[in-house]
């Protein structure tokens, strides 16, 4: 019997959104006749009437939409159901109205591509609604549970490590310090995953206990060897590392309105002598062509969130394991992100490798 299956992109964009959508789509036409319907900017296109949707032709799906970043569909990460920012500054249950929504659109299964905090909202919005829910993991953060990779990661780590490429000959013309500050919200995936790949001479993570001393330390004996300027990989959540958090709020005089990027490199000047610049990478790490492997991924992800459905499973958040694409159940997923493993195979090999991690080891 031929079904109609919703899809929408929630949170923050990032690159493979597009290579999603359109997997899930043709996978639904060609696999097993079914309509795929994509819900317009996350959750909110559920609050217009008639609710802002449209449906997906596969003929208008080609491999162009598989390069493109950002999402098509458009995305929020502003409008939580149950807590909905009102324009007089309250926030408002919302959800009714979003399943009420969702009800129009005679949905026979909804996708959800989200990170941990969507996927959570989204399933429980459509818990009481009886539409099976399937989630698909998105974050250049790479921070939900249970799966290795999320798409959008591959491309962030790429550009940052870009970065890193274009600010060491800078860098070295000029013996600067070069501080790259990179997002990921609480998690240092982007961070570890870029300092490898780009060479960077320190590495700072929230996961790891930091302190600005050893960093110059570090800085000192690189010098020693003859270095004249030095890299220095930042996460955006780095500050929260407790050491780091008690030297912030000693300088917080000196940087009250920057990011950790910024007083770092300010400290690291005073400290070493050395100049120092910082650099925000910011939402340049979202914005990109997706690279091969989140294409991939996006792939992979978004025709097995159409087969869980066909097989009548809801609740699920499709993931890649150890080299396979499974479905895990959701409720192991929401509440559990994924930080970067202090003993990984990623922290070993930056020690391995002589890059400092600004803690004692
Ligand atoms: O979760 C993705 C992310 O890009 C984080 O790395 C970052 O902290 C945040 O979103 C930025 O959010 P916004 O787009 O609202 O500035």
């Amino acid at each position: 019997m031929s079904r109609r299956i919703g899809i929408l992109t929630s949170g923050g964009d990032c690159a493979g959104l597009n290579a999603v959508i359109r997997a899930a789509a043709l996978r639904a036409h060609h696999g097993y006749g079914w309509t795929t319907i994509g819900i317009g900017r996350g959750t909110l296109g559920l609050l217009e009437r008639p609710v802002e949707a449209v449906t997906l032709d596969p003929a208008r799906l080609d491999s162009s939409l598989a390069r493109q970043g950002g999402t098509f569909l458009g995305s929020t990460n502003r409008g939580d159901p149950f807590a909905y920012p009102m324009p007089d500054g309250s926030l408002k249950d919302r959800s009714g109205e979003m399943v009420e929504g969702l009800k129009q659109l005679r949905l026979d299964g909804l996708i959800g591509v989200g990170g941990d905090g969507s996927l959570d909202i989204l399933r429980r919005l459509l818990a009481p609604s009886g539409v099976p829910f399937v989630g698909v993991p998105k974050t250049i953060d790479n921070d939900v549970g249970q799966t290795e990779r999320a798409v959008g990661y591959s491309t962030a780590v790429a550009i940052a490590t870009e970065a890193l490429d274009r600010l060491q000959p800078t860098g070295a013309s000029h013996e600067r310090v070069m501080v790259l500050e990179v997002m990921g919200r609480d998690a240092g995936h982007i961070a570890i995953a870029a300092g490898i790949a780009g060479g960077a001479d320190v590495v700072l993570i929230p996961e790891v206990r930091w302190s600005v001393d050893r960093v110059v330390g570090h800085i000192a004996r690189l010098r020693a060897e003859g270095r004249t300027s030095a890299l220095v990989v930042v996460a955006e959540a780095a500050g929260q590392s407790d050491e780091a958090v008690d030297e912030a709020a000693d300088a917080a005089a000196d940087a009250p309105d920057h990011g950790v990027g910024e007083w770092l490199a300010k400290r690291l000047a005073k400290a070493t002598g050395a100049e120092a610049r910082a650099t925000v990478l910011g939402h340049v790490q979202r914005g990109a062509m997706p690279t091969a492997e989140d294409r991939l991924l996006a792939s992979a992800l978004g025709v097995r969130a159409v087969d869980v459905l066909a097989d009548g499973k809801g609740d699920r958040m499709v993931a890649w394991w150890n080299r396979q694409v499974i479905d895990v159940p959701l409720e192991k997923v929401v509440g559990r992100s994924r930080t970067v493993d202090p003993g990984g195979a990623l922290i070993r090999t930056a020690r391995a490798l002589g890059i400092c991690l600004g803690d004692a080891i």
